[in-house]
């Protein structure tokens, strides 16, 4: 079992719980932070979690704390995952397996959101279920 798992949220993910309260929900990212790190607790697992609105921050983050510590990554890119090339290849030079997940169903929205240049290089993605989607994702990895 995976025991040490990498979290990162991207851009506009600090702003949860004011942000499009009907489509992100109320829940704030500290609050969201707290649960996993419940759950974690729980399983007896670490997590090192950050929020980056910068591209580079989270792809220097994938290769340094990716490759080096974490056995597992957990990523909420954002709307990087519809934009960034970067990130994916950064995911899939670490080589490590990487769960996406979603709060909204990017496949429920706008034609935009509906590719994600993360899921191929992804072992998953969970997508719509709040933030359940985060929780379902760090049981996802443990049971990899
Ligand atoms: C999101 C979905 C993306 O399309 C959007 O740009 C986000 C949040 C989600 O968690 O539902 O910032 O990743």
């Amino acid at each position: 079992m995976v025991k040490k798992i990498l979290v990162l949220h991207g851009p506009n993910l600090q702003l949860l719980g004011k942000r499009e309260p009907d489509v992100y929900g109320t829940e704030t990212l500290s609050s969201i932070n707290g649960l996993l790190e419940e759950k974690a607790k729980y399983h007896k697992v670490e997590l090192k979690i950050f929020q980056s609105n910068h591209e580079g921050q989270l792809i220097d983050l994938i290769g340094d704390i990716g490759l080096n510590w974490a056995e597992a990554i957990l990523i909420n890119p954002g709307a990087f995952t519809h934009t960034s090339i970067a990130i994916r290849d950064a995911l899939a030079a670490v080589n490590k397996p990487v769960v996406e997940v979603h709060l909204s169903n990017i496949h429920a929205r706008e034609e935009f959101r509906k590719n994600s240049w993360i899921a191929p290089v992804a072992t998953g993605q969970i997508s719509g279920f709040g933030k359940f989607s985060y929780i379902l994702g760090l049981e996802a990895l443990l049971n990899l």
